[in-house]
């Protein structure tokens, strides 16, 4: 019996928009057609002069649960996704414990549950020292993927992966190097999982290190050749074994024609770009200040512009946020100081239509957000696509109302971000999750129900 009808909208399936109405039984979508009658017992949304959207699957968040809850938890950071139609994140592997281990997995996992407005998925760790053993042990727990943080130094006393910042009396792992990709990435490939990389070649980092006294100094110390070689070595790598190579939070037009050539070449590689790279550059840092501090860097407006046009052709098929909140103390510090990092989870779906709109076609954004990313974490039968069979993940999105982007209306416990005093022509509604409300009328409701994902096709 249908449960939830979700009337008279502007409904973005995967042949683009149609007026219809979405029918959910079960929390999985039965129905999408316009007409008919209204099931008795159903609950009914009006969406008439609205858009239905697919709820986004933002593949690259940092709860910081466990760990840093003085920056974010599993609460805040999905009370925020709810907030953006964000139905499902995918937690990346800093937390601390990292995320090496299949134990380390399932506790994260346990203590994530009971907050989760969303759903979500976990992310595994790759460290210069992970076994096989590790490796398999995390797919099986349910390892949305492996992210390598090139160049990041790992505390073993911490269990924690360092920004070069803060390694002060830790004891030091050697941070992962292509000679742990060559030895990693056929077990990789033979799980089926995609490995992701921080893509910024090491070498070039401490080749062009400098004091911090400008943002000109922080675009000189990480060149984007930096970024065009850890993709090219890491593709060479990925080619030869098969796997599925993942680029994190792509910032350059270099990098992003050394991806074009890897792709070219045959290796299987999906590029992944944030809102901060496709709204903003070094021009906008005298007015954001520390708040666009971000590794790799915001850089120069011809990057942007690469960027969005790769993003527009379907090159770049993933945007996501790289939500990264610190506090407040720690961002107001003196530039070099500063940690890297910028919330954005609640405001990827509507920084995504204003610029889907912009470019001309507003199905552009569930693309980006929804259909790239189910791909990417194996959840293309489920999830990332308003169709018959799938979760009931839906974003019901106002095209004539504005949102702009103020510190009290955020929901992470870091209300500043990148994007903070921009205008947006789209204001998020209603949100549901697999057929049940998380938001109505802009306002979050119901409990925490956000069950874990697991990629499909993994082994
Ligand atoms: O700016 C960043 N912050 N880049 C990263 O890759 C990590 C992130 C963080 O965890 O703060
Ligand atoms: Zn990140």
């Amino acid at each position: 019996m249908t449960e939830l009808l979700v009337r008279g909208g502007l409904v973005y399936g995967p042949d683009g928009p149609v007026e219809a109405d979405v029918h959910v039984t079960d929390g999985v979508i039965t129905r999408v057609e316009a007409g008919g009658a209204a099931p008795d017992g159903a609950m009914i949304v009006d969406a008439t002069g609205m858009y239905v959207l697919p709820g986004a699957i933002d593949v690259h968040v940092h709860s910081r649960d466990p760990g840093f809850p003085e920056k974010e938890d599993f609460g805040t950071l999905t009370a925020a996704a709810a907030m953006g139609g964000v139905t499902t994140v995918l937690d990346m592997p800093n937390t601390v414990p990292a995320v090496d281990a299949a134990g380390v997995l399932e506790a994260k996992a346990a203590l994530a549950r009971p907050k989760a407005r969303v759903d979500f998925g976990l992310w595994g760790l790759v460290r210069s020292s992970s076994t096989v053993e590790q490796l398999e042990g995390l797919a099986a727990a349910g390892a949305v993927g492996f992210k390598a943080y090139l160049g990041y130094s790992f505390s073993t006393s911490r269990k924690q992966v360092l920004q070069s910042t803060d390694a002060d009396g830790a004891e030091l792992e050697a941070p992962p190097d292509y000679g742990t990709l060559a030895r990693l990435a056929p077990v990789l490939a033979r799980l089926g999982l995609p490995l992701a990389i921080h893509a910024e070649d090491p070498a070039i980092l401490a080749a062009f290190r400098r004091p911090l006294e400008s943002y000109a100094d922080l675009l000189d110390s990480r060149p984007p050749e930096a970024e065009a070689v850890a993709i090219s070595a890491s593709a060479a790598i990925a080619k030869e074994s098969g796997v599925h190579l993942h680029v994190a939070h792509l910032s350059s037009a270099l990098g992003l024609r050394a991806a074009q050539d890897a792709m070219r070449a045959g290796t299987r590689l999906t590029l992944e770009t944030g809102p901060q790279y496709l709204w903003l550059s070094d021009q906008d840092f005298a007015r954001l200040g520390t708040a666009m501090k971000v590794f790799p860097p915001v850089r120069t407006a011809a990057d942007r512009d690469a960027l969005v046009e790769a993003a527009a052709s379907g090159v770049i098929r993933i945007v996501a946020t790289d939500h990264a909140p610190h506090t407040d103390e720690e961002k107001s510090r003196p530039f070099e100081h500063a940690p890297s990092g910028s919330p954005g989870v609640q405001t990827l779906y509507l920084s995504c239509l204003e610029l889907a709109k912009r470019l001309g076609d507003v199905s552009l954004a569930p693309r980006w957000v929804s259909e790239g990313p189910a791909e990417l974490a194996g959840l293309r039968e489920t999830k990332g696509a308003i169709a018959i069979g799938f979760d009931a993940d839906l974003v019901i999105v106002d095209p004539n109302r504005k949102t702009q982007l103020r510190p009290a209306l955020m929901r992470s416990r870091q209300r500043h971000g990148a994007l903070d005093a921009r205008e947006f022509g789209f204001a998020v509604s209603d949100v549901f999750l697999r057929g049940r409300p998380v938001v109505r009328d802009g306002k979050l409701v119901g409990r925490a129900a956000g069950r874990m994902v697991r990629p499909l096709g993994s082994r």
